[in-house]
């Protein structure tokens, strides 16, 4: 594949083969996603690649404290709810992906269930948590570096015939990623990114996410106006 193929043909994915994934091509997955660029090179990220029994544990934790209405507690910090153009296209996206579901709006117990496999890392053979040094919490400069390495990651899985879903509700708790996964305390949990082999039968996989256009995103400042023959 080439850049163009791999940027425009991956999509997020959300359900999975039970087809393992063999450690050699997870290693060459990151080893292309570690090329990303960091502030001065300061490359201040860690992944910790799960499978079996930790990961599922980490998935049961979840899922329990979800359904006793434990409230999140994330180690990154949100900003609470989307409003004006960032919730019109948060809308769209979960539109779209309910439309191929056949989740209808007021269908309580299939949208839970939607959730729920949120929860449970959309039962992904491998789950990729990234991790940045806590000493470098309190600038905006780390995040932004695991932003560029995660891109790089779900890109580089794409084009060895592997989907990805970022995603933000595997690490709701992240105590209990810490937990499992075994990370220190001096590494801030940022992310985590579901892994696999996509299950082509599964409507959700096949969506196609929209994007603003070039014009709309693109600021062009001192170019000379092209003249069209
Ligand atoms: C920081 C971040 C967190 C995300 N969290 C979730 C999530 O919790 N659940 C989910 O289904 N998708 C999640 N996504 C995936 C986005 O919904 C998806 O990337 C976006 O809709 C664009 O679609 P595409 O990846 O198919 O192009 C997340 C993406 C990012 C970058």
């Amino acid at each position: 594949m080439n850049y163009e193929e791999v940027v425009f043909g991956r999509r997020s994915i959300r359900a999975f083969q039970k087809k393992p994934v063999p450690r050699s091509v997870i290693e060459e997955v990151v080893a292309l996603a570690v090329r990303a660029p960091s502030s001065m090179n300061t490359q201040p990220w860690h992944l910790h690649v799960l499978t079996g029994e930790p990961l599922d544990r980490i998935r049961a934790d979840n899922t329990e404290r979800m359904l006793n209405g434990v409230p999140p507690a994330k180690d990154s910090r949100d900003i609470g709810n989307y409003q004006g153009g960032h919730r019109q296209r948060q809308v769209e996206i979960a539109v779209q992906l309910f439309e191929a579901m056949g989740i209808a709006r007021d269908d309580k117990e299939k949208r839970q269930d939607w959730i729920l496999r949120g929860f449970r890392q959309f039962d992904a053979p491998i789950s990729i948590v990234v991790t940045y040094d806590r000493v470098l919490r309190d600038g905006d400069i780390a995040q932004f570096d695991c932003g560029a390495l995660v891109n790089g990651l779900v890109n580089a899985a794409w084009a060895n015939g592997l989907g990805c879903v970022v995603n933000s509700q595997g690490i709701m708790h992240s105590s209990v990623v810490r937990e499992h996964a075994g990370i220190p305390d001096d590494q801030v949990v940022m992310i985590c990114v579901a892994m696999g082999y996509p299950d082509e039968e599964f409507p959700a996989n096949a969506v196609v996410s929209k994007r603003r256009p070039v014009d709309e995103v693109a600021n062009f400042v001192g170019f000379e106006e092209t003249v069209s023959s």
